[in-house]
């Protein structure tokens, strides 16, 4: 089967009303016709504005996080029905930056993901382990039990995953692309659920212009999910140019 690969750049808490141009240089840079998906997940603040530097353009919005409630009283978050409301098609969810800053749990994660879904969103569900446990040879345990816990009883095609060693993320290491892909394949043959052979598996953690190729090249790497930069529209696209 072959997947329709899936860049996302995660902005994380960065970005102003300034920075907006980005959207027009990587719309007028990006491929015809794109061979896959491209996404881009600003900080809440510029969904609205960037719904709009967006209208026409293949590149779809995502959310970095949703709240696993419908709405009601939660000073502050966001419902994935708002932000399927503002024009996301995606949401990140269980980024690692939240499972350590916010203390959410796996079956936080999963909540989330399922209110997703029942928005209307594809969750990108992410997982990884931290370098000590990378270290200690126990990677793939870590990380598959992540995956049972984390997602909800779905096909594979309606989810996507984002395998993100933390030990990789901002600090410019990364997986080499042999470690990378024997730790997706592993996941692959976990999924719990039907359609494995649909699921999208990307990486995610110091995906640079330089590295991008290699990474995107193996069999069960179905995209990227990038951070630092994703931030540079020259730097995005140049990863972009590596999917076929
Ligand atoms: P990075 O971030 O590319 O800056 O390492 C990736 C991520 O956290 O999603």
């Amino acid at each position: 089967m072959t997947r329709r690969a899936l860049i996302a750049g995660n902005w994380k808490m960065n970005g102003l009303s300034a920075d907006l141009g980005w959207a027009q240089d990587v719309c007028a840079g990006l491929p015809h016709p794109l061979p896959g998906d491209v996404v881009v997940c600003p900080p809440a603040t510029l969904l609205f504005p960037f719904k709009v530097a967006l209208k026409d353009s293949v590149v779809e919005m995502g959310a970095q996080d949703c709240s696993c409630f419908k709405g009601g009283a939660f000073t502050g978050d966001l419902s994935a029905t708002m932000l399927k409301d503002i024009g996301c098609r995606y949401v990140i969810v269980g980024h690692s930056e939240r499972r350590e800053g916010h203390g959410e749990s796996d079956a936080n994660v999963r909540t989330k993901a399922e209110a997703a879904l029942s928005a209307g969103l594809i969750p990108i569900i992410c997982l990884g382990e931290t370098l000590e446990q990378r270290e200690s040879g126990k990677a793939e345990a870590i990380v598959t039990q992540q995956l049972r816990h984390s997602v909800p009883q779905v096909h594979g095609a309606d989810v996507v995953i984002a395998y993100e060693p933390i030990w990789a993320i901002g600090t410019g290491k990364t997986a080499t692309a042999q470690d990378a892909q024997a730790l997706h394949a592993a996941l692959r043959a976990a999924w719990p659920y039907e359609g494995a052979e649909a699921l999208r598996i990307l990486y995610g953690g110091s995906v640079k212009p330089d590295n991008a190729q290699d990474l995107l090249a193996q069999k069960d790497i179905d995209g990227a999910l990038v951070g630092g930069a994703s931030l540079n529209a020259q730097d995005f696209l140049d990863i972009i140019k590596h999917i076929a």
